[in-house]
């Protein structure tokens, strides 16, 4: 892989093509399947050979296909049964006996995996017909962007659990066109990536497309790209002299919040600490919850709990079973501080 931050894919090897007796079982007649040589460069690049390679959307096999044949160990997490057996069949015919398929999902699985080295795979995409299983987690069919992106976010979570410290997620997403409305799940999915990991890089997947001219002012595409988000896994440290300046603004603004977790670890003199965040706790009453965080929006920072933006005055209530709200600040000269503000 060069530093360009694009890659141009033009070949499709039909040696790996899923084979077309395979294809034609598919409910969807594999439709969304994605290329081996779309994921080889970043499999080389990302790990080292004899690495595990998890894609918790295996689809067809495709990511597992492009780690075995870069001698790469894979597991592939797929939800529906039927195309976890068509992978299976694909990629035993490539004799790909590195690879191994799970039927389900991670946020059950997790607790079977083995550590990870890279994660790498195709989102499934918002807004694509439901699959004939009808569990619940399927993101296929979802009906609602909101909670689509929340349960992306739900298992990217569990999925750092497993995750080597430095290792990489790599996610291949686009952004669609629903019914003539341009929606950014690229771009909204990059967010998620960025809460649970250290967001890195993009590369531009383009694919060589028969193009239309378009007459003056319309302005559709033909979508013949798609980005590869590249994070890894890393907890950020924090900026411990930034967290303090804010403390003590924050108590001098009499705000009755207690500073817990591993930055007051830090400050009772534990050195083997390294913060990620600061911590916050403040009894669950509506007016002293408002009031911080009200300060802390007008000191910059955004708020989201699980993802989802907020705005003041916040609706305690309906987040209460949630614990906690994340307050996030990006200074232009890249620092970053996350406070988590919880109730007790
Ligand atoms: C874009 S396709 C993957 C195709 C794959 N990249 C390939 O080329 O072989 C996304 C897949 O994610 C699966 N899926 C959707 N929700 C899932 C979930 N919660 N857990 C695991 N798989 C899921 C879908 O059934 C679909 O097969």
């Amino acid at each position: 892989m060069n530093d360009n931050s694009w890659l141009l894919l033009e070949y499709e090897d039909p040696r790996y093509r899923i084979p077309t007796a395979l294809r034609a079982r598919d409910v969807r007649a594999a439709r969304d399947i994605g290329w081996v040589e779309q994921m080889r460069p970043f499999v080389r690049h990302f790990s080292a050979p004899g690495g595990l390679v998890l894609d918790p959307f295996a689809g067809f096999g495709t990511t597992l296909l492009a780690a075995h044949l870069e001698g790469r160990r894979s597991i592939g997490i797929e939800l529906d049964a039927a195309r976890a057996a068509l992978a299976r069949e694909r990629l035993q015919l490539q004799q790909a006996d590195d690879a191994r398929m799970l039927t389900g999902d991670l946020r059950n699985l997790r607790d079977r995996l083995p550590t990870i080295d890279l994660c790498l795979t195709s989102l499934p995409y918002f807004g694509a017909p439901a699959m004939p299983e009808t569990s619940p987690q399927q993101l296929y069919g979802q009906l609602q962007y909101e909670p689509f992106l929340e349960q992306v976010h739900e298992i990217f979570r569990s999925l750092r659990d497993c995750m080597k410290p430095g290792g990489h997620v790599i996610v291949m997403a686009e952004n669609l066109r629903l019914d003539g409305r341009f929606v950014p799940l690229a771009w909204d999915v990059a967010r998620v990536l960025a809460g649970l990991f250290e967001l890195r890089e993009e590369r531009v997947l383009l694919y060589r497309r028969i193009a239309k001219e378009l007459a003056p002012g319309e302005w559709h595409s033909n979508r013949s790209h798609e980005y590869a988000l590249i994070a890894e896994v890393r907890r950020e440290t924090l900026d411990v002299a930034a967290a303090m300046a804010l403390w003590h603004e924050i108590q001098a603004g009499g705000h009755a919040a207690t500073l817990r977790g591993s930055l007051a670890r830090r400050l009772a003199g534990d050195h083997g600490v390294v913060p990620a965040d600061m911590d916050l706790k403040v009894d669950f009453d509506a007016t002293k919850l408002q009031a911080l965080l009200q300060f802390l929006v007008e000191r910059g920072f955004a708020l989201r709990c699980w993802q989802r933006p907020l705005r003041l005055p916040v609706d305690l209530e309906a987040l209460r079973e949630r614990d906690y709200i994340r307050a996030e600040r990006l200074d232009r000269d890249g620092r970053r501080l996350v406070v988590d503000v919880g109730w007790t």
